[in-house]
């Protein structure tokens, strides 16, 4: 069974750790009393994990990683749509990330644009009028439960 479980500012974020851990090689930082941090479950075993932020005007959203074992089986985009909906909740009137160089694609699926590039990866925003979490988007299937 998959779970998400939210983490607010100031909140105890022990549990995702291992996963912050075994993904970028780093745990806790200032950022974490700042921030919004969501942890997918998988079985009960954290699986994924994201972070969400508000500096300047804007949401930032960093940390998304999924344990290299979990990958490819939609986890990562659960995450991120997650963090997401809660720039949504928020009224973000934009969306900006910092994503690995060769990630991009991951990011566009969902409307992020890439606005600048250096060595430490590319910047993507997303206008915050602009998230559209609607799973069915493209899909060609009519008789699916989940549309109405
Ligand atoms: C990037 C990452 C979060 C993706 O997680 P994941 O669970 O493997 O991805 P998903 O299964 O949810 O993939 C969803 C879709 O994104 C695509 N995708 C996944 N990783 C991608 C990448 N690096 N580039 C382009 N597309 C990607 C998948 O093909 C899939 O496409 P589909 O919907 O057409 O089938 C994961 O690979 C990871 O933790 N990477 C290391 C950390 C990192 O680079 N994080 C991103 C920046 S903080």
């Amino acid at each position: 069974m998959i779970q998400g479980k939210w983490f607010a500012p100031g909140d105890d974020i022990s549990p995702l750790i291992s996963v912050r851990e075994s993904v970028f090689s780093r745990g806790a930082d200032d950022l974490d009393p700042l921030s919004w941090n969501a942890l997918i479950y998988e079985d009960g075993i954290p699986c994924a994990a994201g972070r969400i932020w508000y500096r300047d005007g804007a949401y930032w959203l960093g940390d998304i990683g999924v344990l290299e074992n979990r990958r490819g089986r939609k986890l990562g985009d659960l995450t991120l749509r997650l963090l997401l909906y809660k720039a949504q909740s928020h009224a973000a009137p934009e969306v900006h990330l910092l994503c690995p160089t060769g990630s991009e694609g991951f990011f566009s699926r969902l409307g992020f644009r890439a606005c600048s590039a250096s060595p430490e990866g590319t910047e993507m925003m997303l206008p915050g009028d602009q998230i559209d979490l609607d799973t069915c988007k493209g899909c060609p299937k009519t008789n699916c439960p989940g549309r109405k």
